[in-house]
């Protein structure tokens, strides 16, 4: 059961993370639109593991100590090319229903994507990390009341160097489910503006989402704007992911 709940907005305040203890917090990282919510439907599909890492050289030099990986991830939403990469294709994209089972299942799946994967760096070494999203809302608020008394720190990816609506959508419902649970959380600022928001918006939440800054950019591509709509399916699946001390994405599993 968390004790204070904080939501970061924006990369900058991430990245400040490094000058604070957050050694003893739970974080939960969202990137609605799409990273976090495309691991959580990767795992859920069986794969093996994610490894979120910032730039494109990180992950080529991964696939050359372990050629097995999937390279994945994205640049302006696309998946990377050849012509990015300096020569190498990257296996898939950052759309969450790329991630079939039969893709998925047994790979360890090495990504960059351009907000998402940063955040969750940013976070590496706290130890108690959880992958958040729309899609797994309700098992995240039962690991996280589950947890012993802790602050918590919502952390959303945002947009380039921004904030983005549909994070803070998703960190304000998950204060919601949990203040519905305890309501004994001492709710920060920051936390009561993103569940006043997702309050405001729940009866319309697709309608509020089209309006960001991320979904006008999916919207606008013919072959991307169905992820919207999967990424913002409530509670699809039963699964926590926690990014682990060696900077992992896993499925640990019931
Ligand atoms: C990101 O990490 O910034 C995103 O997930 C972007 C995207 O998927 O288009």
């Amino acid at each position: 059961m968390p004790c204070t709940v904080e939501v970061l907005f924006t990369p900058a305040e991430f990245r400040a993370l490094r000058e604070r203890d957050i050694s003893k917090s739970v974080c939960v990282v969202f990137d609605v639109l799409r990273a976090t919510s495309t691991f959580v439907t990767a795992l859920a599909n069986g794969a093996e593991a994610i490894i979120p890492v910032e730039e494109i050289s990180e992950a080529l030099d991964i696939r050359r100590r372990h050629p097995e990986v999937l390279l994945a991830g994205e640049r302006n939403g696309f998946r990377i090319t050849a012509a990015m990469s300096g020569g190498v294709e990257f296996d898939l994209g950052n759309s969450p229903r790329e991630y079939t089972p039969e893709t998925a299942r047994g790979r360890t799946v090495v990504s960059t994507t351009t907000n998402g994967t940063r955040a969750l760096r940013a976070c590496t070494g706290v130890d108690r990390v959880f992958v958040g999203s729309f899609l797994n809302l309700g098992a995240l608020a039962e690991a996280i009341l589950a947890c012993p008394p802790r602050p918590l720190l919502l952390v959303c990816a945002g947009t380039g160097e921004g904030a983005a609506l549909e994070d803070a959508l998703a960190a304000g419902a998950l204060c919601e489910r949990l203040v519905a649970f305890h309501g004994g959380l001492e709710v920060t600022d920051s936390a009561l503006i993103a569940r006043r928001l997702f309050v405001a918006s729940r009866n319309d939440l697709a309608a509020t989402v089209h309006a960001a800054q991320n979904a006008r950019r999916l919207l606008a591509h013919p072959d991307l704007r169905e992820d919207i709509e999967w990424c913002l399916q409530i509670d699809q699946f039963q699964l926590v992911p926690i990014l682990d001390r060696s900077g992992a994405v896993t499925n640990p599993g019931p």
